[in-house]
């Protein structure tokens, strides 16, 4: 029998791309999700890459009662864990509803895991509880802290596994912190779609290549940098898609515990790095002005990919040009240009 996954947050940007990983590995999947940053229309999508539509529920983490109905209903092999809200900036204007969706909504579905007998759990969890490091390449062994809401969900979270692990020693969890997602599907039929003006550098980049904006403000060129701005490890989420899989089979035949493993790609790029590759992909000029540093930035982040290596035998394959190349694919798809 084909084991079925759980997917929470399913239709979301890393959801919706681990669900086609997962369905190409041979995983049946279940989808529940809000749609509170999402749109249904992504089933079809999936549906047209994978010849598979996963099943879908639309509903809420935190509703305990569905949560039961869902696991009284159907057996399922793990729980991958995407729901929650993640703008750091919205975070720190809302900071209940960001304790409530992610933290509050990961205990009830913890809760309703244990009552239901089911311990194997994948958690997206963020470079963001590094905090400022210490020392580069960041691993999974380097202090954490966080400077916003957002981030201390995550530390919380990561908190309460290891507290669930203690009190039960069947939980098999993989706590994943994923560096700079961006990219799509090489199909351009999913991708990321912020509401609004878009937070991250990738999607802002795309939008201004498009012409949907006039320029990027590019926030500091003072950093201790080869070209003083912002580094960042950006992965593919393709690659990150296959890291869950990779991660999911390795929880599930290891021995039970709580594993922490980096999804990077071990290479930092900068700002004006990001700008020329998609300029390049896009064949489109990409304007920028450099404005002052975003508060609560770090200057250079990147991660030790050693143990995603040597525990989950994965390691990212895609370079910056298809991730751009696939960010622009994605972006050509949703606009005339
Ligand atoms: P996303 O907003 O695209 O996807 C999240 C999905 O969860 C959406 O489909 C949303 O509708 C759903 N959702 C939110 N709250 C819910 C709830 N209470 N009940 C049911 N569904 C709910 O975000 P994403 O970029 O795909 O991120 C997925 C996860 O990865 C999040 O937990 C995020 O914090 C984490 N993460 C993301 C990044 C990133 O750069 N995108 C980096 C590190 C970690
Ligand atoms: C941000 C979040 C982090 C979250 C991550 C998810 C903050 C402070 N951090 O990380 O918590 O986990 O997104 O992917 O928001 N940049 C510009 N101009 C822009 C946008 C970004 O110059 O319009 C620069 C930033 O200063 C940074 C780099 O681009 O140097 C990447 O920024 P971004 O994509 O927002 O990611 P992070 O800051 O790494």
């Amino acid at each position: 029998m084909t084991d079925t996954i759980l997917v929470t947050g399913g239709t979301g940007f890393i959801g919706s791309h681990a669900v086609v990983s997962l369905q190409q590995a041979g995983y049946r999947v279940q989808i529940l999700d809000n749609l509170c940053n999402s749109d249904i229309k992504v089933l079809d999508a999936i549906a047209s890459i994978t010849k598979t539509r996963p099943d879908f529920m639309e509903g809420d983490i935190r509703d305990g009662n569905l949560l039961a109905k869902i696991f009284d209903k159907r057996r399922f092999g793990a729980v991958m864990h995407f729901a929650g809200l993640k703008a750091v900036g919205e975070s720190s204007a809302m900071p209940l509803a960001y304790y409530d969706n992610n933290v509050n909504g990961s205990v009830q579905l913890l809760t309703a895991m244990q009552q239901a007998g089911l311990k194997n759990f994948i958690f997206s969890s963020s470079a963001t509880v590094y905090g400022e490091p210490q020392k580069l390449p960041l691993t999974e062994d380097h202090p954490r802290s966080s400077t916003n809401p957002y981030g201390h969900t995550k530390l919380v979270i990561e908190d309460i596994l290891a507290n669930l692990r203690n009190s039960d020693n069947a939980w098999r969890i993989a706590c994943l912190r994923y560096f700079n997602p961006v990219g799509a599907h090489p199909s351009g039929l999913i991708g990321e779609a912020p509401q609004g003006v878009p937070n991250n550098l990738m999607p802002f980049v795309a939008q201004v290549a498009a012409g949907q904006r006039p320029n990027l403000q590019v926030y500091g060129n003072d950093y201790d940098t080869p070209d003083g701005t912002g580094v960042r490890d950006y992965i593919h989420v393709m690659d990150l898609a296959d890291g869950h899989v990779k991660a999911l089979d390795y929880c599930l035949k290891a021995q039970p515990g709580l594993t922490t493993v980096n999804l990077g790609t071990g290479k930092g790029y900068s700002v004006l790095e990001v700008i020329a590759a998609f300029e390049q992909a896009s064949g489109k000029p990409v304007p920028y002005q450099v404005v002052a540093r975003r508060p609560g930035d770090v200057g250079a982040c990147w991660a030790s990919t050693t143990k995603a290596f040597d525990l989950l035998g994965w390691r990212a394959e895609k370079c910056l040009d298809d991730m751009c190349q696939d960010a622009w694919r994605w972006e050509l798809s949703r606009h005339d240009v």
